[in-house]
Parts: structure tokens; C-alpha cells; sequence
């Protein structure tokens, strides 16, 4: 099985900690790649919207947008952990997902998407984890997955991995292995289903994207929508 990691920080805090938790669960069987924010995706969208002009490969930050898309695009289980920062994904999360708009299913969504699982690992120390998962999870949905698990974590009292108590170490620690055991048993030769809200999304997107086709042939999105055969028979779920 291969696995893409995102780390929503470089710090080797609590975040990480976690998330090395549930990877052991997992490395026997697993090919692991992992991105690290912001060393991995620096710089922020400027918004100059050449990818949804369908010129990606012309962005400014393609060399580092390029790399991960491979890697998530090559991947059976993508992982997206972050910490809560002021009740959201950390900063460098969000502008790794920025980039990623022109992936959003009303534009150019990946068809491999459709078929992928995704699990996101949020913490805080008091509230803001499950909103920082949402925030990561949005995309992910947008990007066309339906297969979605959240763990988040909520540490109440200590931010430091080192000074956490046993028991809330052992708490977590139990969520994370038995979530990880899940995902163990997935058969992961079939692509995960693509479920009802997912489906409604793709066409309603398509009702649109029919409509801008007939007014312009030409745009952009509409383009990419009717070569993959998705105005027509065409889905990009099996
Ligand atoms: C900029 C910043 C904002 C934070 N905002 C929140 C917050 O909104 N809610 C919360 O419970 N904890 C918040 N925290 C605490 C972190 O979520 C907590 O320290 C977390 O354990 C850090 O994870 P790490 O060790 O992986 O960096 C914040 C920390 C920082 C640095």
C-alpha cells in the first residue's frame, strides 16, 4: 500500500507524535512518502488563477505543487494531520490547500480522487480540533473523496508530548491503533466507494458545466469535463 503524508507543521510536537502512532500501525505494509508545511509547499497562492486558466504547469510554486499532486495522486491512503491554530488548520495547511483550488470539482477535479481514502489527524488543547479537520476536510471532499475518517484529539491540559500523563498518552494512543487496524483490513486492490454526497456534488457540477459548454465550447473546465466523457456516460467512479 502507498501512503502520502502531509503535515500540516514541521514541529515535532504532539501532531507528530500522533501521527507516528498510527503510521506504525501500518509501516509492515506500507510505502511511505510524507511533506512537511511549509518547508514542502512555501509560498502562498497569489491568486494570479493561471492553473484555472488550465496552465498549472505555469505557476510559480509548479515544482513544489507538481511533487505532492504525484504523490497523492500515486497513493492508496492519503493523511492530512495539523494542529488546531486559532480554531483552524495551521496556516501552511491552508495555503498548501489554496493551490489545490483548481482541483475543486466545479473546475478540474483528478478522477484517481474519486476513488481514494483519506484519513485527517487534528489536535488542540482545548476546542478548534474538529474545525481544523473540517478545514482540511473540505478539500479533500471538494477534490472528489468520499472515503473521509477524522481523528481528532482534545489534550486539556499539557501541550508538551513529554509532560502529557500516561493515561491520556495511552487514551489516544488506543484510538489511533484501533483506527489504524481499520484501515489495515480495507482491501485497498478496490477503490474506496464513491458515496451519495459526493455523487450529488458531480452533477450538480455537470448540469453546470453543460450549461457554460453551450455558451462557450471553448472554457476551460468545461473542456476537461467533456474529454473525460463526464457531459456524457462517462464516470470517473467504478
Ligand atoms: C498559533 C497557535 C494557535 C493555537 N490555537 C489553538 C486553538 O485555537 N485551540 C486550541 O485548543 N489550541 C490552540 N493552540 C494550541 C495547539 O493546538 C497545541 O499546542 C498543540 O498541541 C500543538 O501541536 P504541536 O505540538 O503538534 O505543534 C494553538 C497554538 C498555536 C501555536
Amino acid at each position: 500500500m502507498k501512503i502520502t503524508v502531509v503535515n500540516g507543521t514541521e514541529k515535532h510536537g504532539v501532531t507528530y507524535r500522533l501521527k507516528e502512532i498510527f503510521l506504525d500501525g501500518l509501516r509492515d505494509q506500507a510505502d511511505i512518502t510524507e511533506f512537511y508545511l511549509p518547508k514542502d509547499c512555501p509560498n502562498f497562492c497569489t491568486g494570479c488563477i493561471t492553473c484555472f486558466h488550465g496552465d498549472e504547469n505555469k505557476c510559480k510554486d509548479a515544482e513544489y505543487i507538481q511533487k505532492i499532486e504525484r504523490a497523492l495522486l500515486e497513493a492508496d491512503l492519503l493523511i492530512f494531520t495539523s494542529p488546531a491554530y486559532v480554531f483552524h488548520a495551521t496556516g501552511a495547511m491552508k495555503a498548501m490547500l489554496d493551490h489545490f483550488g483548481y482541483r475543486w470539482m466545479p473546475h478540474r477535479p483528478a478522477k484517481e480522487m474519486f476513488g481514494k481514502r483519506a484519513v485527517i489527524i487534528t489536535q488542540c488543547l482545548g476546542a478548534g480540533g474538529k474545525s481544523a479537520a473540517k478545514d482540511i476536510k473540505d478539500s479533500l471532499s471538494w477534490w472528489g473523496i468520499s472515503d473521509i475518517r477524522v481523528l481528532s484529539f482534545k489534550l486539556m491540559s499539557e501541550i508538551h508530548w513529554d509532560k502529557i500523563s500516561e493515561k491520556k498518552k495511552n487514551q489516544m494512543t488506543l484510538k489511533l491503533v484501533n483506527a489504524a487496524g481499520k484501515i489495515k483490513r480495507i482491501d485497498f486492490t478496490k477503490p474506496a466507494r464513491t458515496g451519495f454526497i459526493t455523487k450529488c456534488k458531480f452533477y450538480a457540477v455537470r448540469m453546470l458545466q453543460s450549461g457554460l459548454g453551450k455558451d462557450n465550447p471553448e472554457y476551460t473546465d468545461y473542456k476537461y469535463w467533456k474529454n473525460n466523457g463526464w457531459i456524457d456516460k462517462i464516470r470517473p467512479w467504478k
